[in-house]
């Protein structure tokens, strides 16, 4: 049997390697209590030092330092662009000037590291007012506001590095874009593109997109209103121009492009890339996926996609379970009710499956939280609704104190 080595440690993690672990034997590396007792091998060994036919990178910030590089130095076949692909993630300054000369359409913009210079520019646009993080701050450097005075604040906050340290100390000040937002996880293999099915995520932690922006608090697929032709539009103006540029710079782009688009009245416009699976998104994309995980995903790293429809079936739906206090202060130690010893539900709900984020065992073997998004509780079905209904019975099932969970995932497409 193929051996394949997944790196990172949450729910998205937890989701390949259940879908690889299908048609392939999976080591995950570090992985959590919830991966492991699902079953799936979790070690503490560097991927460097591991031996496999496949390794999928899961988080942006390893492929950011250059790992798949290290990996594929070493002659590995790696799933994850190397470390000039993931600036396209670890730096939206050098996104925006990427997308600027590669003819993307995306929300007009300035990069900023003196505040005058910011909130001049800040005063020549229209709310809403957008001010971003320069580098990797997990989803949680964005400022969307209507009020002027907030944005101005945010961005002495950001600058002075008291928001996000190093991260922070160049922001992008840009236009606010209005629409229904889509991500649309690409597949390349440095030549091929092929999209999986369109998912939508909820980044804000309240009901009806009110407060923060988190990581992200629930997903669904496939989105119906990110039409086929919309998809195609989306490859033909965003993907294709941006694998043209990649090529000219000499970057061999190996990996999931994940554009976070916006369906504006003017059409689709790019909010950002990452250069990885989306967290919430793959724990409802892997499921829904009917061939062999394994199979596409070697394609990727080898260079041999095939411009096929990544085919789909059923509907599926994610809710996020977060710890007390997420995403300020997200707290740990609060002891999760409901799980058996595998980690799963201890009352099997029909086509529910719990992938595991922020969790970890205590001396009696019980899981607890370790704090921020601590579980994905997934439901597919034959449509949207049971998707959700099976979703919402699942995490009805899993309790802790103050858990933090929205109740409107996927409501609006039901
Ligand atoms: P990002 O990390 O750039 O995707 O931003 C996080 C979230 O902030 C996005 O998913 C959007 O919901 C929101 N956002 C980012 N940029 C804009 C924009 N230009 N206009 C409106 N909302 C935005
Ligand atoms: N779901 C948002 C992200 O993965 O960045």
């Amino acid at each position: 049997m193929s051996r394949v080595v997944v790196v990172g440690s949450g729910a998205r993690e937890h989701a390949l390697a259940w879908g690889l672990s299908q048609s392939a034997q999976v080591v995950v590396t570090p992985g959590n209590a919830g991966i492991a007792a699902h079953g799936i091998t979790c070690v503490r060994t560097p991927p460097e030092d591991l031996d496999a036919d496949l390794f999928v990178i899961g988080p942006e910030q390893p492929l950011v330092e250059g790992l798949a590089d290290r990996l594929r130095a070493q002659g590995k076949v790696v799933v994850g662009p190397g470390y000039d692909g993931a600036r396209l993630e670890g730096s939206k300054a050098f996104m925006k000037e990427f997308l600027d000369v590669a003819g993307v359409p995306t929300a007009r913009f300035g990069v900023f590291s003196g505040e005058a210079e910011a909130i001049a520019f800040l005063a020549t646009m229209e709310a809403p007012y957008v001010v971003k993080t320069d580098g990797l701050a997990a989803g949680k450097g964005v400022l969307v506001t209507d009020d002027f005075n907030e944005a101005c604040a945010d961005v002495r906050d950001k600058l002075s590095g008291a928001a996000f340290g190093d991260a922070g100390t160049t922001v992008i000040v840009e236009e606010g874009l209005d629409g229904e937002e889509c991500s649309l996880l690409v597949l390349c293999d440095g030549a091929t593109a092929v999209p999986l099915a369109p998912a939508q995520d909820f980044k804000r932690v309240g009901e009806a997109d009110q407060g923060a922006n988190t990581g992200g608090m629930g997903a669904y697929a496939p989105m119906l209103a990110m039409t086929p032709e919309h998809v195609e539009r989306v490859m033909r103006e965003i993907v294709a121009p941006t694998l043209k540029e990649l090529a000219k710079r000499g970057i061999d782009f190996r990996g999931v492009l994940y554009a976070g688009v916006m369906l504006t009245s003017k059409g689709p416009k790019l909010l950002e890339y990452n250069v990885r699976f989306g967290d919430p998104e793959t724990e409802v994309l892997v499921p829904l996926y009917g061939g062999s995980l394994f199979d596409l995903l070697v394609r990727v790293g080898e260079g041999r996609l095939e411009a096929t429809p990544a085919p789909t079936k059923d509907f599926a739906v994610t809710v996020v379970l977060a710890s007390h206090g997420y995403p300020q202060n997200p707290r740990s130690g609060d002891l999760i009710s409901g799980l058996g010893v595998d980690g799963q539900l201890a009352e099997p709900v029909e086509g529910v499956t719990i992938f595991h984020a922020g969790s970890k065992r205590n001396e009696n073997g019980s899981f607890v939280t370790v704090g921020g998004r601590v579980l994905a509780v997934t439901g597919v079905g034959p449509t949207m609704a049971l998707a959700r209904e099976r979703a919402y019975q699942g995490a009805a099932l899993v309790t802790f104190e103050g858990r933090v969970m929205r109740t409107d995932i996927a409501l609006a497409v039901v």
